[in-house]
């Protein structure tokens, strides 16, 4: 029954989707995060949204270094910068959330526009370039909630710095992590953003050894909570190895692919629409990114062998999509731009499909289903994920 309600819903918002998208995306984005914001204040509200669309079943359960997610379908660091939704995400059918990116200092963000639709191609132009009030402001924001779901905060580079040198970027981030462990809010991850490609002055931690200069200072603070790290997905698989092997010699839990994609020449663009956008910079979510980010969970999870996590994210629209990503290897979805074209209810959708997928292949769970795809045997089944390092 309430399967069928939450499809219903979601079938109305298509209905509905040449009327909301008329309004231009930024402002759309801001007046749902403000009503989501409001309702989440209302008492009873988040129950009553819970009671109609959040669906739960056994098999959805999982647990991933010690954290126990009551369905693996996350909503993505972007949609909600500024934590306008931490309590409301799980009454509508999330099972986890990642609020920012958050940076240190402020920033209103790139010169407009900064996003846009593109409904052919089921992608999102985006140039935000971490648009954020600050730290500060988002813990005050926060302060005192409480959450039904895990919640994890996204944390990158405050955009402007006053001076753009690598040491300077790891002192700002090491002061947003320190304000966030400080706050005692109870966050269940971490999630450093190193893969951000709107950034007015880019300063890239690709390198194995920047990157591991970060995850040093990082680890000096000692996270009372595992660290998950959004990873991008428009390089070579060669540079996404270097990256992996560095990581793995740090205390890191999970890797997320992954963020926006780069190329233009993707061939999930409809040729036609891609050019109405020509003129714009930023870099594109949804379709686009979702066979690189299928890819690069895949060669995530074989390269590893369990000792990180893989977050599919990238392109996930569907019951099939998430499903496909975690019998690549990936432990938990998050997703973004669905959200937008199929309806806030979506995650609801997925967890309603989720259960039959599984169950068709003999599938008990989740769990049992990460990395079945995948032709290396020797470790998928030995392992649990909250035996992870
Ligand atoms: C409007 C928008 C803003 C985003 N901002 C962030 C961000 O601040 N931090 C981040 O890690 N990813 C950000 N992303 C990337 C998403 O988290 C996600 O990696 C990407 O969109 C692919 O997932 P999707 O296809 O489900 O949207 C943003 C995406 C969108 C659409």
């Amino acid at each position: 029954m309430k399967k069928l309600f939450v499809h219903g819903v979601g079938k109305i918002y298509r209905f509905l989707t040449p009327i909301i998208f008329l309004s231009d995306s930024e402002p759309a984005h801001d007046f749902v995060l403000a009503m989501s914001q409001f309702l989440g204040s209302i008492p009873g509200v988040p129950k009553l949204l819970r009671v109609l669309l959040r669906i739960s079943d056994p098999s959805l359960e999982t647990t991933v270094d010690g954290i126990h997610f009551e369905n693996p379908i996350g909503l993505a660091a972007g949609f909600d910068h500024e934590a306008s939704m931490p309590r409301i995400v799980g009454s509508i059918g999330f099972g986890f959330q990642s609020i920012g990116t958050v940076t240190n200092g402020a920033y209103e963000g790139n010169p407009y526009p900064r996003i846009k639709r593109l409904v052919k191609s089921r992608t999102m132009l985006v140039y935000k370039g971490f648009k954020s009030s600050g730290m500060n402001f988002v813990l005050a924001k926060i302060k005192g909630q409480k959450w039904t779901v895990p919640i994890g905060i996204s944390i990158g580079r405050t955009n402007p710095l006053s001076e753009y040198t690598h040491e300077a970027a790891i002192a700002d981030i090491v002061e947003g992590f320190t304000k966030a462990i400080d706050s005692h809010m109870p966050f269940s991850y971490f999630e450093l953003n190193i893969s951000c490609p709107n950034m007015l002055h880019e300063i890239s931690f690709y390198e194995p050894e920047h990157l591991s200069t970060l995850l040093f200072a990082i680890q000096q603070l000692a996270l009372p909570k595992p660290l998950f790290i959004k990873m991008p997905i428009s390089l070579s698989d060669d540079e996404i190895l270097a990256i992996l092997d560095t990581v793995m010699q740090f205390q890191v839990a999970a890797v997320i692919f992954g963020n926006l994609q780069v190329d233009r020449t993707n061939p999930a663009f409809d040729k036609a629409e891609l050019a109405t956008l020509a003129k714009y910079p930023g870099n594109w979510s949804g379709m686009p990114c979702q066979e690189q980010s299928d890819h690069l969970v895949k060669l995530a999870y074989t390269h590893t062998k369990g000792r990180l996590a893989v977050v599919g994210c990238g392109g996930v629209f569907t019951a099939q999509d998430a499903y496909r990503k975690i019998r690549n290897g990936a432990s938990l979805i998050q997703l973004v731009t669905a959200t937008v074209f199929e309806g806030p209810q979506v995650a609801a959708e997925i967890c309603a499909d989720l259960p039959a997928l599984l169950a068709r292949d003999g599938l008990k769970s989740v769990a049992e289903a990460v990395g079945v795809d995948v032709k290396w045997e020797s470790l998928r089944g030995n392992v649990k994920n909250s035996e992870k390092l």
